[in-house]
């Protein structure tokens, strides 16, 4: 929790562009258009909030399975949201990140994506991770495979394989877990996002398609937080003086 009282990483499944865009009769584009505004919306509110990192899922690793139009869609969009608000973002201090595989990606976006990183580097502000291109089980494979290399290199003995070495070798290693995860549009699922990292998150779905997301959604969302017991398998405050277990 920041001093503020916000939980300090809070991670969004962006969900429900399609079906705002088809309730309205407009084309998928449009939803996905207007859930880039939402996204400036969640960064602004985020920033007053006092949130440290926002995690957003951008572009999964499933997403390739679109229809080729629509990739091309979510790719312009990414372009133009990196190319209209870099500027933005760095004046107000955000650092950006960005979380995921770059093969696949064409060298303009990876440019670009590479620039957002370099440019904001020294940001003490809000961290805005962009999951892009990412999934958390190739993630999850690749820090296994960097565990196996060392091993086999024998710089790394078996037994130093904890936790703790698992997660330095994820996209996330320096980023700390999510204290929330909300996913939009009512969907109740991971989706293959963060699945290590949110091993003790709190998790709140609602309703909102993803475009009308706004600071109240943001603040509900939060508020819904800090009705919850965290309990990281302890015992809550109530069991610890009943004695009941977790
Ligand atoms: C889910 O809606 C959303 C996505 C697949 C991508 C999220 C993208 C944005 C918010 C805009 C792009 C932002 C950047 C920075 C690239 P859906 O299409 O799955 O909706 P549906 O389930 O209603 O069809």
């Amino acid at each position: 929790m920041t001093p503020a009282g916000a939980p300090a990483h809070v991670a969004i499944i962006m969900d429900g562009n399609g079906r705002w865009a088809s309730a309205r009769g407009l084309p998928r584009f449009e939803g996905h258009r207007r859930g880039v505004e939402a996204l400036r919306r969640t960064v602004r509110a985020s920033i007053d909030l006092g949130i440290r990192y926002l995690t957003v899922f951008s572009f999964s690793s499933e997403n390739w399975r679109r229809p080729p139009q629509e990739i091309g869609d979510l790719m312009g969009l990414l372009k133009r949201f990196i190319r209209n608000d870099l500027a933005q973002l760095h004046a107000s201090g955000v650092r950006v990140r960005i979380l995921g595989s770059r093969q696949r990606l064409s060298s303009e976006i990876d440019g670009l994506l590479t620039e957002a990183e370099n440019l904001t580097r020294d940001n003490t502000g809000l961290t805005l991770v962009v999951a892009f291109n990412y999934g958390s089980r190739a993630e999850i494979v690749q820090a296994a495979q960097r565990l196996a290399l060392e091993v086999a290199a024998g710089r790394l003995p078996p037994e130093a394989i904890t936790e703790e070495a698992f997660s330095a070798r994820l996209g996330t290693a320096d980023i700390p877990d999510p204290d929330l995860v909300i996913r939009t549009s009512g969907e109740m699922r991971l989706s293959n996002f963060l699945m290590w990292q949110s091993a003790y998150s709190e998790f709140v779905f609602t309703p909102c398609l993803w475009p009308d997301f706004d600071r109240p959604a943001l603040e509900a969302a939060i508020a819904e937080f800090h009705g919850r017991d965290r309990r990281y398998g302890g015992l809550s405050r109530a069991g610890a003086v009943s004695g009941a277990v977790s």
